[in-house]
């Protein structure tokens, strides 16, 4: 794989499920279900499935051994920890960029959770995975994702956006934290340091490429998507834009 779409998984996936295990999304998972409640066999692909954190959450949700799970994703090793992951229905892994090339369809549903959408590089990059959504979902198939909304203050504002580094807490571990942000190419990068021993210090280093709602849009427009529904949060509630998460539902335009 171009090593630059596996960079993010390569580096954290030794850590991921034990970071990130705790991540309050799983009303984004509640919320696609009850969209497509009415499907007694779902095909599903998951755009960056890592280590099957979400899709667990999802084949859980659904209780439907019928359904087919497919997920893509550029990083061997979280496919690695993905297989080791026990799962009651087998989950059709494919190594690949999203930016690239989706497997054929044809997919009823089509989700890419937990910001994972953000780890596209530019506008060229989202544009060909949505063009790629487009050509395999089904006549009334739906994209959903689960993503930020970059704030006012953070788009138009000061390039740092975490002054100096800071403590966190990452699966028990005290961790340090930094990021810059660069207004004008909307990235933010930034990286975590685990001083594991006095002798090894580990470091994670991290970039995302953020898009508002309406830029959103309107490449989503132009790949031939429309925003069917956007809500601030996986229990329905409309979204706004002062809200900082949207989860947005988007079909084939007609
Ligand atoms: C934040 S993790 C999310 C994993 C999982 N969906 C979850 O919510 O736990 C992002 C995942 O996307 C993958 N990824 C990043 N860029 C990708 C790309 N261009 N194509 C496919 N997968 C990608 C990474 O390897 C990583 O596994």
């Amino acid at each position: 794989m171009g090593t630059d779409a596996a960079r993010y998984g390569d580096v954290f996936a030794p850590v991921y499920d034990e970071w990130y295990s705790d991540l309050d999304d799983s009303d984004f998972i509640a919320y696609i279900t009850r969209c497509r409640r009415g499907d007694d066999r779902l095909r599903v692909v998951e755009l960056g499935v890592g280590t099957g954190r979400l899709a667990e959450a999802f084949v859980a949700a659904r209780g439907h051994v019928n359904d087919l799970y497919t997920g893509i994703d550029s990083s061997n090793l979280m496919l690695e920890r993905l297989a080791e992951r026990e799962m009651s229905i087998s989950i059709t892994a494919i190594h690949g960029d999203m930016a690239t090339a989706l497997p054929d369809g044809p997919f009823d549903v089509v989700f890419c959770g937990y910001n994972t959408i953000f780890n596209l590089p530019d506008d060229d990059a989202l544009a060909r995975c949505l063009h790629e959504v487009v050509r395999v979902l089904a006549p009334d198939g739906d994209l959903f994702i689960d993503v930020a909304v970059p704030m006012p203050h953070v788009v138009e504002g000061s390039d740092a956006v975490s002054p100096g580094p800071r403590a966190v807490l990452r699966g028990g571990h005290k961790i340090l934290s930094s990021s810059t942000h660069d207004a004008k190419s909307q990235t933010v990068s930034g990286e975590f340091v685990h001083f594991a021993s006095p002798t090894d210090v580990r470091r994670y280093p991290w970039s995302i490429r953020y898009w508002t709602t309406e830029q959103f849009d309107t490449i989503a427009a132009q790949s031939g998507l429309q925003c069917v529904e956007r809500v601030a949060d996986g229990v329905g509630t409309p979204w706004t834009p002062n809200n900082s998460r949207h989860i947005s539902r988007f079909r084939v335009a007609t």
